[in-house]
């Protein structure tokens, strides 16, 4: 299988798992991205079957409402039952390194809220040790530079993502050659850096569920 197919045959996984929890109060997370945007379409199908959506991005917004499928505001939401996201890699205790689409605010927030975070994914994304991936880091933009530095001292090259904005208006910083051994305390630590609004680590709250794509089928992971 292509890896195209194997994000298809994840998001299929993740409409089987979800489909118990259906009913007509539901309000299901969406995230961002290729392996998202397979979901939501297979979603389409079960749209008279919850209440709604609530979406980590506006890009996820928009593909939803292009299905007919009704899209939230967070705060007009009390609850969220379950949120399905990609990444862009995981460790083998679910903790992720998110936000190579710029929207990992909001999936931070979207996952807070949540009951339960499942995780879709093709098997390329899990790792040993997370850090292959550059972390990203949204930043609010007067903060740019003192950030940049700062995140040199905790020993990653930082490198700003030209000509991206965040739909909160924000810039990112990536930071490349970083392996995190400790994810937990590096999520803490860059968050404690002002000027920063999130960063991609996903390890105070991981994700309770990996489906994850290989070629001898669906693996679900704890
Ligand atoms: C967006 C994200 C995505 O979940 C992550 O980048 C994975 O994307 P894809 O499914 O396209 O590989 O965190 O901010």
């Amino acid at each position: 299988m292509t890896q195209d197919e194997l994000k298809k045959a994840v998001a299929l996984a993740a409409i089987d798992y979800i489909k118990p929890k259906l009913h007509r109060d539901a309000i299901i997370g969406i995230g961002t991205g290729s392996t998202a945007n397979c979901f939501i379409d297979a979603l389409a199908e079960y749209r008279d079957d919850f209440a709604g959506t609530v979406a980590s991005s506006e890009a996820s917004a928009l593909r939803l409402e292009s299905h007919g499928i009704e899209v939230f505001e967070l705060n007009s939401v009390n609850s969220i039952s379950v949120y399905i996201d990609g990444a862009d890699e995981s460790n083998h205790q679910l903790q992720l390194i998110k936000g190579g689409g710029a929207a990992l605010t909001r999936e931070k927030i979207v996952t807070a809220v949540a009951d339960e975070f499942v995780c879709i994914a093709d098997e390329s994304k899990l790792v040993k040790t997370l850090g292959d991936f550059p972390l990203p880091v949204e930043v609010i933009p007067m903060a740019r530079s003192y950030v940049a530095r700062e995140l040199l001292k905790l020993g990653c090259s930082p490198v700003y993502r030209e000509g991206v904005v965040t739909d909160n208006g924000n810039i990112i910083i990536d930071c490349y050659d970083f392996p995190i051994d400790q994810p937990f305390n590096t999520e803490k630590a860059i968050n404690n850096i002002v000027g920063v609004v999130t960063n991609g680590l996903f390890a105070i709250k991981a994700a309770d569920v990996l489906l994850l794509a290989t070629q001898q089928g669906v693996k679900t992971l704890r």
